[in-house]
Formats: structure tokens, sequence, C-alpha cells
């Protein structure tokens, strides 16, 4: 892959899925301290909008999914939010309190440390929160960080629109299980689309990425990556198919793999 921004020695991306999910709490300033520790070229997470148009982290738009709190995020103000415990649900062990984080904490934590990915979910009845890319992009020019974040979305209008706000910005289309449940394309048809979104990347579920479908993707120059990977064994098998990013909740698992210095003296 020829990208100035790509390590020479590394042969993919690797990327820490909401901070490093499998490691804290997902999408809490503990889960990106873990994750950079791991040294990932980049850090992955998800943006929604509180009631007040303040971006803060969390998968869900709902809170009771990672916190103790209940309703909607975009009908919650940042100072609600702050009161929730996003620890709650993490499966290993009790922990202290963990707080929603606003993308800017992200950022001051992530500095130049990684690159970003950075992925605009939609509200519960799947529609867009009004103005969430400018916000972004705002943000994202205020640190300079512009020619270093690629903006991921399963709502492909939302990329579009945040190409229209600053094309310098990288768009990635996300395809998963609700895509592939609902369509009736084939493998070149569904790169030929994604290639017709005008995006620089598409992310594929690892359930649906074959050797047939990137080899597609790679017939339109596409860059291709695969989430979530946490088994060491596929993490192999995707970096052997020539992924260009691998995406993770165990980013120390996957430092180990695709770095050819570690490679060789191992
Ligand atoms: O990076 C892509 C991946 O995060 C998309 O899936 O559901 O974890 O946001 P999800
Ligand atoms: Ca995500």
């Amino acid at each position: 892959m020829n990208h100035p921004i790509y390590p020479k020695d590394h042969t993919f991306l690797r990327i820490a899925h909401r901070g490093g999910a499998g490691l804290a709490p997902e999408n809490t300033l503990e889960a990106f301290k873990a994750g950079l520790a791991c040294e990932p070229d980049a850090v992955e997470l998800d943006i929604h909008m509180s009631k007040d148009r303040k971006l803060v982290l969390m998968h869900d738009p709902m809170v009771e999914t990672t916190t103790d709190g209940q309703g909607e995020i975009g009908n919650k103000t940042l100072a609600e939010l702050k009161l929730l415990d996003a620890s709650v649900h993490f499966p290993h062990g009790s922990l202290p309190p963990h707080r929603i984080p606003t993308l800017e904490e992200v950022i001051d934590l992530t500095g130049r440390r990684a690159l970003l990915q950075i992925e605009i979910k939609v509200r519960a009845d799947n529609t867009r929160y009004p103005g969430i890319e400018q916000q972004l992009v705002h943000i994202l020019s205020k640190y300079h960080l512009i020619d270093r974040t690629t903006v991921l979305s399963f709502d492909f209008p939302t990329l579009e629109s945040v190409r229209n706000i600053e094309p310098r910005l990288k768009t990635c289309a996300l395809i998963g299980r609700t895509y592939f449940g609902n369509t009736a394309l084939s493998s070149p048809e569904i790169a030929s689309f994604i290639a017709s979104l005008g995006v620089d990347c598409i992310g594929t579920d690892r359930r649906f990425l074959d050797d047939t479908l990137f080899r597609e993707y790679r017939k339109h120059s596409l860059t291709a990556g695969v989430w979530v990977v946490n088994d060491p064994e596929d993490m192999k098998r995707f970096a052997d198919m020539g992924v260009d990013f691998i995406t993770t909740d165990r980013p120390d698992l996957l430092r180990m793999i695709g770095d050819r210095s570690l490679a060789a003296s191992h």
C-alpha cells in the first residue's frame, strides 16, 4: 500500500478499536491509555452529539449499553452524561467509575501518538445528528488533525457531507451484517458500488470479507480494512490476505503481527 502516513515496517495499519475495548471499558480515556501503550498506528472511536451539542464518545445511542444510566445520549447534556459510570458493564472485574469522554479529551490524550479513525454514529431512530459533521471538522481543524484523521460511517450520506465540508478529510464506508443482510449484490457489484461513493476506503466486518471481495476492492484501488479481529489466527489470515488495516479490541496481540522487524527477531 502506497500511502504517505503508512509505517514502513508494518504490512498494515494496526487500529485499536474503541481505544482498546478488550483492555479497559470501551471508548473511555482508560481504554485509550491502555490502547496507546500498545503503540497502535491509529485509534478508532465512536462519536455522538449530546443535547447541548458536545461530541462525546459512545458506541450505542442509548447509554444503558455501557453505563449505569438510562435513555438516549442525544437527550442528555454533557453535565448529565459526565455523572454516568461507563465501567459498569466491562466484563473483567469491578472498576472505579470511568467517565464518558468528550472528543477533545481523547484528542488531548492521544495527541500525535496515533492516527485517528473517527466513526460518526446516528441517533437511535437512525437519523443523523444535525451539524455533527461541521462540529467534527471544526474540532479537527482546531487541533490541526485533518491530515491525520479518517472519518468512518455506516451512513454513507454522512461521509458525503464530511467531504463537502472538508474535502481533504479521508472517508471510509463501513459495511457489516445489516448491509450484507439487505443486499443481493455480488462481490464485484458491492465493490463497484462502494467505489461509486467516492470514499477513500472500505471497512468490512470480518465475517464477510473473503478473498473474492478483497480482490474486487483492489480492482477499484480501494484501501480496504477489516474489523473487529481479536483472534491471532484471524489476524494472521487477514494480514496474509493483504488488507490495509486491521481493527482490534486487543492491540496488545495485534502489535506482534505484521511487524517485520519483530517477526524477524522471533
Ligand atoms: O471500525 C469499524 C467498527 O468500529 C464498526 O463497528 O459496531 O464497532 O462501531 P462498530
Ligand atoms: Ca466503531
